[in-house]
């Protein structure tokens, strides 16, 4: 293997290929259960020949200089979370959606793919905000929201799935209510809602969409910046890089 034997491999490969890195787990994933506590003990094992990871992971395909979209679904994002999107957009297409809509369903849940899932549709609605029209990153911050409550009429019932995840019993926090509320009183409510009326339905393993089938859609309706996301100095350019990088001790 070239990156053995040390010639064509990048410097910085090569220079930190004998060290063994050590991942520090994010205090996001972690707080709240032992590994939090434990992490600090890693400390102890840096030396000469162990130091913490920083830069690409090699567990990880490597990423464009000037990541797409697209790039993030095919290197960074879980097969299973992809096969969910692409599923749920196919369905909002094949439904006659709007193609800003058909984008929305292709992208409302990235945050829990590669990010995180609390909040995960404000967090969404965050990393597409610049590059997107508003009513598209609006839908997928309330659909956060919306997937808790009902509407019959609408064609949307509470899912059957979140009485196993979280318990018949389960009640949202007063700031969720409080947004369902805002929503339904929204020009936008439907944008949003549709999102939660093509998710529902959209986890059947067994459905393949190539992802090639949303390249135009993607293409008039997200605003890809030239140097790449996680470069392109916007608000949301750390986020991205988080996800291209999340392994790094700093
Ligand atoms: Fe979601
Ligand atoms: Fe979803």
């Amino acid at each position: 293997m070239p990156d053995e034997a040390g010639a064509p491999i990048a410097a910085e490969r090569h220079s930190q290929g004998k060290r063994r890195r050590i991942i520090f787990p994010p205090a996001i994933g972690t707080l709240g259960t032992p590994a939090y506590m434990k992490r600090v003990e890693l400390f102890n094992e840096l030396g000469p020949d162990s130091v913490l990871m920083m830069g690409d992971n090699p567990a990880l395909p490597p990423m464009p200089e000037k990541p797409t979209l697209l790039d993030f679904f095919r290197r960074r994002f879980h097969p299973r979370g992809v096969n969910h999107l692409l599923q749920s957009a196919n369905l909002a297409r094949k439904a006659g959606l709007p193609e800003k809509l058909v984008l929305a369903c292709l992208v409302h849940d990235i945050a829990n793919v590669a990010l995180v899932g609390s909040d995960h549709g404000y967090w969404g609605a965050q990393l597409i905000g610049p590059y997107v029209e508003e009513e598209v990153s609006w839908a997928v911050r309330y659909h956060q929201a919306l997937r808790f409550f009902a509407d019959e009429a609408a064609g949307y019932t509470y899912p059957e799935a979140y009485i196993r995840y979280f318990g018949a019993d389960y009640v949202p926090p007063p700031y969720i209510q409080a947004a369902h509320r805002e929503a339904r009183a929204h020009r936008w409510y439907m944008s949003a809602r549709q999102i939660t009326i093509y998710d529902v339905y959209a986890f059947d393993p067994n459905t393949i969409v190539p992802l090639e089938e949303f390249t135009d859609i993607i293409g008039r309706h997200f605003r890809q910046p030239e140097e790449g996301l996680g470069f392109d100095g916007s608000p949301v350019a750390h986020m991205w890089r988080s996800i291209i990088w999340p392994n790094n001790f700093l």
